[in-house]
Protein backbone atom coordinates (compact mmCIF):
# COMPACT_ATOMS: atom_id res chain seq x y z
CA UNK A 1 0.00 0.00 0.00
CA UNK A 2 1.23 3.77 -0.75
CA UNK A 3 2.40 5.59 2.16
CA UNK A 4 1.49 9.15 1.76
CA UNK A 5 1.61 10.81 5.30
CA UNK A 6 4.43 11.51 6.47
CA UNK A 7 4.38 9.33 10.09
CA UNK A 8 8.38 9.28 10.35
CA UNK A 9 7.84 12.92 11.38
CA UNK A 10 8.26 13.63 15.47
CA UNK A 11 6.69 16.43 17.39
CA UNK A 12 7.12 16.99 20.85
CA UNK A 13 3.98 16.43 22.40
CA UNK A 14 4.92 18.46 25.98
CA UNK A 15 3.42 21.60 25.41
CA UNK A 16 -0.01 20.29 25.62
CA UNK A 17 -0.08 18.41 28.95
CA UNK A 18 -0.68 15.04 27.13
CA UNK A 19 -0.02 11.94 29.44
CA UNK A 20 1.99 9.69 27.59
CA UNK A 21 5.23 12.20 27.54
CA UNK A 22 4.26 14.53 30.51
CA UNK A 23 7.07 14.61 33.05
CA UNK A 24 4.78 14.80 36.37
CA UNK A 25 2.46 11.88 35.03
CA UNK A 26 5.76 9.64 34.24
CA UNK A 27 7.26 9.88 37.92
CA UNK A 28 3.51 9.63 39.06
CA UNK A 29 3.00 6.21 37.68
CA UNK A 30 6.39 4.57 36.74
CA UNK A 31 8.80 6.61 39.85
CA UNK A 32 10.96 8.54 37.17
CA UNK A 33 10.71 10.95 34.19
CA UNK A 34 13.81 9.42 32.50
CA UNK A 35 12.30 6.80 29.87
CA UNK A 36 11.25 6.82 26.53
CA UNK A 37 7.36 6.38 26.87
CA UNK A 38 5.81 3.53 25.11
CA UNK A 39 2.98 2.69 27.50
CA UNK A 40 -1.17 4.13 27.56
CA UNK A 41 -2.49 3.47 24.36
CA UNK A 42 -2.53 6.72 21.64
CA UNK A 43 -0.39 7.69 18.87
CA UNK A 44 2.50 9.80 18.50
CA UNK A 45 1.24 9.91 14.92
CA UNK A 46 -0.38 12.80 13.69
CA UNK A 47 -4.01 12.66 12.72
CA UNK A 48 -5.29 13.11 9.08
CA UNK A 49 -5.46 17.04 7.71
CA UNK A 50 -9.32 16.98 7.49
CA UNK A 51 -9.70 16.65 11.04
CA UNK A 52 -6.61 19.29 11.70
CA UNK A 53 -8.48 21.80 9.66
CA UNK A 54 -12.01 20.51 10.56
CA UNK A 55 -10.72 21.52 14.00
CA UNK A 56 -9.10 24.65 13.23
CA UNK A 57 -12.28 25.81 11.35
CA UNK A 58 -14.34 25.10 14.21
CA UNK A 59 -12.35 27.22 16.30
CA UNK A 60 -12.32 30.04 14.35
CA UNK A 61 -15.97 30.44 15.44
CA UNK A 62 -14.86 31.59 19.03
CA UNK A 63 -18.18 30.36 20.94
CA UNK A 64 -17.33 26.84 22.07
CA UNK A 65 -20.78 26.30 23.81
CA UNK A 66 -22.80 23.30 25.03
CA UNK A 67 -22.47 20.41 21.83
CA UNK A 68 -25.03 18.03 20.78
CA UNK A 69 -24.17 14.93 18.67
CA UNK A 70 -25.79 15.95 15.41
CA UNK A 71 -28.14 13.62 13.11
CA UNK A 72 -25.15 14.23 10.72
CA UNK A 73 -22.31 12.92 12.44
CA UNK A 74 -24.34 9.97 13.58
CA UNK A 75 -24.82 9.15 10.06
CA UNK A 76 -20.63 9.27 9.56
CA UNK A 77 -20.33 6.75 12.01
CA UNK A 78 -23.39 4.66 10.16
CA UNK A 79 -21.87 4.81 7.21
CA UNK A 80 -18.04 4.40 8.31
CA UNK A 81 -19.25 0.79 10.04
CA UNK A 82 -21.46 -0.47 6.72
CA UNK A 83 -17.66 0.00 4.77
CA UNK A 84 -15.89 -1.01 7.55
CA UNK A 85 -17.20 -3.54 8.69
CA UNK A 86 -20.44 -4.22 6.57
CA UNK A 87 -23.25 -3.38 9.59
CA UNK A 88 -26.30 -1.84 9.46
CA UNK A 89 -26.79 -0.53 12.91
CA UNK A 90 -29.86 2.44 13.60
CA UNK A 91 -29.15 5.87 14.12
CA UNK A 92 -31.74 5.46 17.54
CA UNK A 93 -29.63 2.51 18.93
CA UNK A 94 -26.37 5.33 19.50
CA UNK A 95 -25.39 6.98 22.73
CA UNK A 96 -22.87 9.47 23.70
CA UNK A 97 -20.34 9.08 26.35
CA UNK A 98 -17.24 10.62 27.29
CA UNK A 99 -15.45 7.29 27.08
CA UNK A 100 -15.87 3.61 26.53
CA UNK A 101 -14.90 2.94 30.26
CA UNK A 102 -17.69 5.61 31.13
CA UNK A 103 -19.82 3.47 29.40
CA UNK A 104 -18.70 0.01 30.29
CA UNK A 105 -19.79 2.08 34.38
CA UNK A 106 -22.79 2.51 33.46
CA UNK A 107 -23.88 -0.34 31.44
CA UNK A 108 -22.67 -2.33 34.38
CA UNK A 109 -25.27 -0.31 36.63
CA UNK A 110 -28.01 -0.43 34.32
CA UNK A 111 -27.51 -4.16 33.59
CA UNK A 112 -26.62 -5.70 37.14
CA UNK A 113 -26.93 -5.48 40.53
CA UNK A 114 -24.80 -5.34 43.19
CA UNK A 115 -22.93 -8.16 44.05
CA UNK A 116 -23.39 -9.92 40.79
CA UNK A 117 -20.29 -11.45 38.89
CA UNK A 118 -18.94 -10.17 35.65
CA UNK A 119 -17.07 -11.96 33.51
CA UNK A 120 -13.74 -10.93 31.77
CA UNK A 121 -10.75 -12.88 30.15
CA UNK A 122 -7.43 -12.36 31.67
CA UNK A 123 -4.76 -10.81 30.49
CA UNK A 124 -6.90 -8.16 29.73
CA UNK A 125 -7.51 -4.17 29.79
CA UNK A 126 -7.26 -3.93 33.56
CA UNK A 127 -10.19 -1.20 33.37
CA UNK A 128 -12.52 -4.11 33.46
CA UNK A 129 -11.75 -5.28 36.76
CA UNK A 130 -11.39 -1.67 38.15
CA UNK A 131 -15.39 -1.06 36.90
CA UNK A 132 -16.34 -4.09 37.94
CA UNK A 133 -15.00 -3.44 41.41
CA UNK A 134 -15.75 0.20 41.48
CA UNK A 135 -19.52 -0.96 40.80
CA UNK A 136 -18.95 -3.05 44.04
CA UNK A 137 -19.68 -6.22 41.13
CA UNK A 138 -17.15 -9.32 41.73
CA UNK A 139 -14.77 -10.05 39.07
CA UNK A 140 -14.65 -13.92 37.60
CA UNK A 141 -11.72 -14.43 35.47
CA UNK A 142 -12.35 -16.94 32.58
CA UNK A 143 -7.75 -16.55 31.53
CA UNK A 144 -7.17 -17.34 27.79
CA UNK A 145 -4.64 -19.51 26.98
CA UNK A 146 -1.89 -19.32 24.91
CA UNK A 147 -1.47 -22.87 23.08
CA UNK A 148 0.86 -23.35 20.25
CA UNK A 149 1.80 -19.65 20.04
CA UNK A 150 -1.86 -18.28 20.03
CA UNK A 151 -3.92 -17.13 22.56
CA UNK A 152 -7.12 -19.04 22.72
CA UNK A 153 -10.50 -19.07 24.74
CA UNK A 154 -11.41 -21.96 26.87
CA UNK A 155 -15.04 -22.17 25.98
CA UNK A 156 -15.63 -25.06 28.74
CA UNK A 157 -14.48 -23.19 31.40
CA UNK A 158 -16.39 -20.07 29.90
CA UNK A 159 -19.33 -21.64 30.12
CA UNK A 160 -18.64 -22.84 33.97
CA UNK A 161 -18.56 -19.73 34.79
CA UNK A 162 -21.28 -18.04 32.40
CA UNK A 163 -23.59 -20.69 34.06
CA UNK A 164 -23.45 -19.46 37.59
CA UNK A 165 -27.01 -17.89 38.36
CA UNK A 166 -24.93 -14.64 39.60
CA UNK A 167 -23.13 -14.37 36.31
CA UNK A 168 -24.69 -11.55 34.65
CA UNK A 169 -22.15 -9.78 32.22
CA UNK A 170 -19.39 -10.32 30.25
CA UNK A 171 -17.16 -7.80 28.94
CA UNK A 172 -15.68 -8.84 25.89
CA UNK A 173 -12.08 -7.48 24.23
CA UNK A 174 -12.23 -7.39 20.16
CA UNK A 175 -9.65 -6.98 19.32
CA UNK A 176 -7.98 -8.48 22.86
CA UNK A 177 -5.92 -5.93 24.60
CA UNK A 178 -3.42 -6.38 25.27
CA UNK A 179 -3.08 -10.04 23.89
CA UNK A 180 -4.03 -8.22 19.54
CA UNK A 181 -6.46 -11.29 18.50
CA UNK A 182 -9.24 -10.40 16.78
CA UNK A 183 -11.68 -13.10 17.53
CA UNK A 184 -13.19 -14.85 14.46
CA UNK A 185 -16.87 -15.36 13.10
CA UNK A 186 -16.88 -18.61 15.15
CA UNK A 187 -15.30 -18.07 18.17
CA UNK A 188 -17.88 -15.13 18.68
CA UNK A 189 -20.41 -16.77 17.82
CA UNK A 190 -19.93 -19.80 20.54
CA UNK A 191 -19.50 -16.47 23.24
CA UNK A 192 -22.34 -15.05 22.10
CA UNK A 193 -24.66 -17.99 22.05
CA UNK A 194 -23.07 -19.29 25.71
CA UNK A 195 -24.19 -15.74 27.14
CA UNK A 196 -27.85 -16.01 25.47
CA UNK A 197 -28.27 -19.68 26.91
CA UNK A 198 -27.31 -18.55 30.47
CA UNK A 199 -28.64 -14.94 30.34
CA UNK A 200 -25.17 -13.00 30.24
CA UNK A 201 -25.42 -9.51 28.86
CA UNK A 202 -22.27 -8.98 26.39
CA UNK A 203 -20.53 -5.37 26.83
CA UNK A 204 -18.72 -5.45 23.68
CA UNK A 205 -15.67 -3.13 23.84
CA UNK A 206 -14.77 -2.94 20.15
CA UNK A 207 -12.98 0.38 21.01
CA UNK A 208 -9.70 -1.12 18.72
CA UNK A 209 -12.26 -2.01 15.96
CA UNK A 210 -10.63 -0.26 13.15
CA UNK A 211 -7.22 -1.19 13.22
CA UNK A 212 -7.23 -4.86 12.22
CA UNK A 213 -4.34 -6.58 10.18
CA UNK A 214 -4.78 -8.51 6.60
CA UNK A 215 -6.11 -11.86 6.81
CA UNK A 216 -8.51 -11.00 9.82
CA UNK A 217 -11.96 -9.34 9.74
CA UNK A 218 -13.73 -7.65 12.34
CA UNK A 219 -16.85 -8.85 13.36
CA UNK A 220 -19.16 -6.14 15.33
CA UNK A 221 -20.98 -8.57 17.84
CA UNK A 222 -24.18 -7.12 17.07
CA UNK A 223 -23.82 -8.14 13.57
CA UNK A 224 -23.93 -11.65 14.25
CA UNK A 225 -27.88 -11.68 14.54
CA UNK A 226 -30.78 -9.95 16.02
CA UNK A 227 -30.52 -12.21 19.47
CA UNK A 228 -26.64 -11.31 19.86
CA UNK A 229 -27.59 -7.94 18.91
CA UNK A 230 -30.49 -7.50 21.39
CA UNK A 231 -28.01 -8.91 24.51
CA UNK A 232 -25.16 -6.63 24.06
CA UNK A 233 -23.63 -3.08 23.55
CA UNK A 234 -21.10 -2.11 21.34
CA UNK A 235 -18.79 0.50 22.29
CA UNK A 236 -17.11 1.95 19.56
CA UNK A 237 -15.08 5.24 19.53
CA UNK A 238 -12.81 7.29 16.85
CA UNK A 239 -10.00 8.02 19.60
CA UNK A 240 -7.81 5.00 18.91
CA UNK A 241 -8.07 5.13 15.16
CA UNK A 242 -7.12 8.55 14.23
CA UNK A 243 -5.58 9.80 17.62
CA UNK A 244 -8.42 11.85 19.20
CA UNK A 245 -8.45 10.28 22.62
CA UNK A 246 -7.87 13.93 24.11
CA UNK A 247 -10.74 15.07 22.64
CA UNK A 248 -13.26 12.39 25.02
CA UNK A 249 -15.69 10.99 22.72
CA UNK A 250 -17.40 7.59 22.33
CA UNK A 251 -19.98 5.91 20.53
CA UNK A 252 -22.30 3.41 22.38
CA UNK A 253 -24.75 0.81 19.97
CA UNK A 254 -27.30 -0.56 21.90
CA UNK A 255 -29.63 -2.39 20.07
CA UNK A 256 -32.20 -3.24 22.64
CA UNK A 257 -35.06 -0.81 23.71
CA UNK A 258 -35.63 -1.66 27.54
CA UNK A 259 -31.98 -1.42 27.66
CA UNK A 260 -31.12 1.70 25.98
CA UNK A 261 -34.15 3.43 28.38
CA UNK A 262 -32.07 1.98 31.37
CA UNK A 263 -28.50 3.16 30.29
CA UNK A 264 -30.15 6.45 29.74
CA UNK A 265 -31.52 6.53 32.98
CA UNK A 266 -27.99 6.12 34.51
CA UNK A 267 -26.91 8.25 31.99
CA UNK A 268 -28.82 10.95 33.50
CA UNK A 269 -28.19 10.15 36.90
CA UNK A 270 -24.30 9.59 36.87
CA UNK A 271 -23.13 11.32 33.76
CA UNK A 272 -25.48 14.23 32.39
CA UNK A 273 -22.29 14.72 29.68
CA UNK A 274 -22.01 16.83 26.85
CA UNK A 275 -19.90 15.87 23.84
CA UNK A 276 -16.58 18.41 23.99
CA UNK A 277 -17.03 21.15 21.41
CA UNK A 278 -14.74 19.71 18.87
CA UNK A 279 -15.42 16.00 19.03
CA UNK A 280 -18.29 15.73 16.84
CA UNK A 281 -16.45 18.21 14.07
CA UNK A 282 -13.29 16.09 14.24
CA UNK A 283 -15.17 12.79 14.36
CA UNK A 284 -17.40 13.73 11.22
CA UNK A 285 -14.24 14.46 9.37
CA UNK A 286 -11.87 11.16 10.41
CA UNK A 287 -15.16 8.84 9.55
CA UNK A 288 -16.11 11.15 6.25
CA UNK A 289 -12.17 11.07 4.93
CA UNK A 290 -10.01 9.25 6.84
CA UNK A 291 -10.00 5.83 5.02
CA UNK A 292 -6.90 6.69 3.61
CA UNK A 293 -4.93 7.76 6.05
CA UNK A 294 -5.98 4.81 8.37
CA UNK A 295 -4.98 2.49 5.78
CA UNK A 296 -1.49 3.84 5.24
CA UNK A 297 -1.21 4.73 9.05
CA UNK A 298 -2.29 0.42 9.58
CA UNK A 299 0.50 0.08 6.95
CA UNK A 300 3.07 2.04 9.12
CA UNK A 301 1.96 0.39 12.10
CA UNK A 302 2.44 -3.03 10.61
CA UNK A 303 5.77 -2.58 9.58
CA UNK A 304 7.07 -1.34 13.37
CA UNK A 305 5.28 -4.53 14.47
CA UNK A 306 7.56 -6.41 11.88
CA UNK A 307 10.71 -4.06 13.06
CA UNK A 308 10.22 -5.38 16.65
CA UNK A 309 9.94 -8.93 15.41
CA UNK A 310 13.15 -8.83 13.32
CA UNK A 311 14.81 -6.89 16.08
CA UNK A 312 13.66 -9.52 18.75
CA UNK A 313 14.47 -12.35 16.35
CA UNK A 314 18.21 -11.35 15.47
CA UNK A 315 18.98 -10.21 19.28
CA UNK A 316 17.48 -12.94 21.12
CA UNK A 317 16.98 -15.96 18.85
CA UNK A 318 14.01 -17.53 20.15
CA UNK A 319 13.90 -16.07 23.80
CA UNK A 320 11.66 -13.22 22.93
CA UNK A 321 8.42 -14.29 21.99
CA UNK A 322 5.46 -11.88 20.48
CA UNK A 323 2.21 -12.87 20.27
CA UNK A 324 1.45 -11.94 16.57
CA UNK A 325 -0.57 -9.14 15.91
CA UNK A 326 -4.20 -9.36 14.37
CA UNK A 327 -5.63 -5.81 15.52
CA UNK A 328 -4.34 -3.07 17.88
CA UNK A 329 -1.38 -1.26 17.89
CA UNK A 330 -0.07 -2.92 20.92
CA UNK A 331 2.43 -5.87 20.73
CA UNK A 332 2.35 -8.28 23.87
CA UNK A 333 6.06 -9.36 24.39
CA UNK A 334 7.34 -12.86 26.45
CA UNK A 335 10.37 -12.03 28.20
CA UNK A 336 9.96 -14.70 30.54
CA UNK A 337 13.09 -16.52 28.91
CA UNK A 338 15.32 -13.77 29.60
CA UNK A 339 13.85 -12.61 32.32
CA UNK A 340 11.46 -14.85 34.27
CA UNK A 341 11.24 -12.44 37.79
CA UNK A 342 8.37 -9.81 37.06
CA UNK A 343 9.54 -7.45 39.70
CA UNK A 344 13.34 -7.37 38.13
CA UNK A 345 11.94 -7.07 34.32
CA UNK A 346 10.33 -3.99 35.41
CA UNK A 347 12.75 -2.56 37.30
CA UNK A 348 15.59 -3.39 34.26
CA UNK A 349 12.93 -1.74 31.80
CA UNK A 350 12.46 1.17 33.59
CA UNK A 351 15.96 1.95 35.05
CA UNK A 352 18.44 -0.09 33.14
CA UNK A 353 16.35 0.68 29.77
CA UNK A 354 14.74 3.50 30.41
CA UNK A 355 11.86 2.73 28.83
CA UNK A 356 8.10 2.81 30.00
CA UNK A 357 5.96 0.11 28.42
CA UNK A 358 2.42 -1.23 30.90
CA UNK A 359 3.68 -4.24 32.39
CA UNK A 360 1.95 -7.43 31.87
CA UNK A 361 1.02 -7.81 35.49
CA UNK A 362 -0.97 -5.15 35.41
CA UNK A 363 -3.60 -7.40 32.92
CA UNK A 364 -3.63 -10.09 35.30
CA UNK A 365 -0.96 -12.53 36.88
CA UNK A 366 -1.33 -14.21 33.45
CA UNK A 367 0.82 -11.15 32.27
CA UNK A 368 3.67 -11.76 34.19
CA UNK A 369 6.66 -11.46 32.29
CA UNK A 370 5.20 -10.12 29.47
CA UNK A 371 5.16 -6.27 28.42
CA UNK A 372 2.86 -4.32 25.89
CA UNK A 373 4.50 -1.98 23.78
CA UNK A 374 2.69 0.52 21.93
CA UNK A 375 3.53 0.42 18.34
CA UNK A 376 1.46 3.62 17.14
CA UNK A 377 5.22 6.39 16.88
CA UNK A 378 7.53 7.11 14.21
CA UNK A 379 9.95 3.90 13.41
CA UNK A 380 13.14 5.71 14.80
CA UNK A 381 11.51 5.92 18.51
CA UNK A 382 10.55 2.46 18.30
CA UNK A 383 14.04 1.70 16.93
CA UNK A 384 15.33 3.70 19.93
CA UNK A 385 13.11 1.70 22.43
CA UNK A 386 14.47 -1.74 20.87
CA UNK A 387 18.15 -1.16 21.19
CA UNK A 388 17.65 0.53 25.03
CA UNK A 389 15.90 -2.58 25.70
CA UNK A 390 18.49 -4.43 23.81
CA UNK A 391 21.33 -3.06 26.01
CA UNK A 392 19.66 -3.34 29.24
CA UNK A 393 19.02 -7.19 28.61
CA UNK A 394 22.38 -7.94 27.54
C1 LIG B 1 -9.94 -2.13 25.39
C2 LIG B 1 -10.00 -0.68 25.77
N1 LIG B 1 -11.16 -0.16 26.19
C3 LIG B 1 -11.26 1.14 26.54
C4 LIG B 1 -10.16 1.98 26.48
C5 LIG B 1 -10.26 3.40 26.93
O1 LIG B 1 -11.39 3.99 26.49
P1 LIG B 1 -11.80 5.46 26.88
O2 LIG B 1 -10.56 6.29 26.92
O3 LIG B 1 -12.72 5.82 25.77
O4 LIG B 1 -12.47 5.37 28.19
C6 LIG B 1 -8.94 1.47 26.04
C7 LIG B 1 -7.76 2.35 26.00
O5 LIG B 1 -6.65 1.90 25.92
C8 LIG B 1 -8.86 0.12 25.67
O6 LIG B 1 -7.73 -0.41 25.24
Amino acid sequence: MEETFDFDHFESRLPWGQIKWDPAELEKTFGTQDVLPAWIADMDLKTLPEVQEAIIAAAKNGMYGYTRVSEDVIESYLRWQQRRNGWSAAADWFRFTPGVVTAINLLLLSETEEGDEVLIQRPVYYPFADSIQQQKRTVVNSPLHLKNGRYEIDFEDFERKAASPQCKAFILSNPHNPVGRVYTEEELRRLGEICLKHHVFVIADEIHSDLIFPGHRHVVFASLGRDYAENCAVCHAPSKTFNLAGLSFSCILIPNQARRERFDRMFARYCRAHPNFFAPVAAKAAWDYGEDWLNSCLSYIQKNDQFVREFAENTWHGDVWISPLEGTYLQWIDFRKLEPDPERLRQTMLYQARVAMDEGSMFGAEGNGFERLNLAAPRKVIAEIMDRIAAALR
